[in-house]
């Protein structure tokens, strides 16, 4: 008994966790992710790719990170769409790059991923 209460005290609290960074990421979205991909995700056709609802993103976190992290170029698909433009590297910490992509993925009918510090961290090396 006590251990079920237990987990359910850690999954409040994850829960929790999860709200705040998508919270604050949502402000690092509106600042820095915008220009490109725009208010609710869909991105501009032929120059920039959509968040929203992407395969490619929901395909591949740890794919995904790197690409924000480390920047992007080359032709790549999206949603049947092929894209060939650059991202360029975006100058965030652990923390921030987390919270913003976890606001991706629990935003426009994206798979609610969770991305983590560490999961960032394993991105840049
Ligand atoms: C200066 C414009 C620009 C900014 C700012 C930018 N991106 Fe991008 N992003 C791009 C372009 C262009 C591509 C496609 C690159 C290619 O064709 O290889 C892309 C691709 C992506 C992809 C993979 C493709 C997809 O649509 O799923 C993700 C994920 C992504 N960006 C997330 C972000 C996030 C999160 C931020 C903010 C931290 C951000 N981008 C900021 C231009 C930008």
């Amino acid at each position: 008994m006590k251990k079920y209460i237990f987990s359910i005290a850690m999954l409040a609290l994850a829960v929790q966790g999860y709200s705040q960074s998508a919270e604050k990421g949502k402000k690092i979205y509106s600042q820095v992710c915008i220009a490109c991909h725009q208010t609710t995700g869909q991105g501009i056709p032929s120059a920039f790719p959509p968040l929203a609802k992407s395969d490619y993103l929901n395909k591949d976190v740890n794919r995904a990170i790197k690409g924000v992290v480390k920047g992007l170029k080359g032709p790549i698909t999206v949603n049947g769409k092929k894209f060939n433009g650059e991202m360029p590297i975006q100058t965030l910490s652990d923390q921030q790059a987390a919270d913003v992509m976890t606001y991706v993925y629990a935003s426009w009918g994206n798979n609610k991923t969770v991305v983590t510090p560490a999961m960032v961290k394993a991105q840049r090396k």
